[in-house]
């Protein structure tokens, strides 16, 4: 229900940005602080995972999103130098950070099957909202074209790990 409720509000509030910025597009190093950020946070997760888990299916899925997303970010950084810029900080990013400080707090606090679902159901849920902002927006509105470039392949890794995480709740058979 937690996770439910919880990326409600991520979803709220990246649509809710989204309207500010339909009318002022993202600009390319906040799309890029905010997708090395989710990135991020997805391997900060997976390493509670690692630590808490002891289910083979989520520790796998925690051990893939950490290889992943290592490498997705790495080519993104190297980008960055390569175009010698820094990314932006912005509201966005802020928001993810701050969700993800408050799901692991929650995490932490729990164990077995209980630690599992919570992982999983967040992990779906997390995904989704990431990949639909990257998908429908800042794709769109990139206008480096290997940034472009760089989110079109990462989408399809994301989405990805959306299905995977989608089938590892199903298995988990968690109560909703
Ligand atoms: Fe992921």
């Amino acid at each position: 229900m937690k996770n439910h409720l919880l990326s409600t509000l991520l979803l709220g509030a990246v649509l809710s940005g989204t309207a500010i910025a339909d009318e002022a597009a993202m600009n390319d190093l906040e799309i890029a602080h905010t997708a090395y950020t989710a990135g991020q946070l997805d391997i900060r997760y997976a390493h509670l995972a690692l630590a808490l888990s002891e289910d083979d299916a989520v520790r796998e899925f925690a051990s893939l999103m950490i290889r992943d997303h290592t490498a997705v970010n790495a080519e993104a950084g190297a980008l960055i130098e390569e175009l010698n810029v820094t990314p932006q900080d912005n509201d966005l990013s802020q928001v993810l950070v701050k969700g993800a400080a408050e799901k692991r707090a929650e995490f932490v606090e729990l164990s077995g099957k209980a630690f599992d679902c919570a992982y999983a159901q967040n992990e779906l849920g997390y995904h989704q909202v990431v990949n639909q902002t990257v998908g429908e927006k800042f794709i769109h509105w990139a206008t480096v074209p290997q940034l472009k470039s760089l989110l079109e392949d990462a989408l399809v890794t994301f989405k990805a790990h959306e299905a995977h995480a989608e089938q590892m709740v199903a298995d988990l058979a968690c109560a909703s």
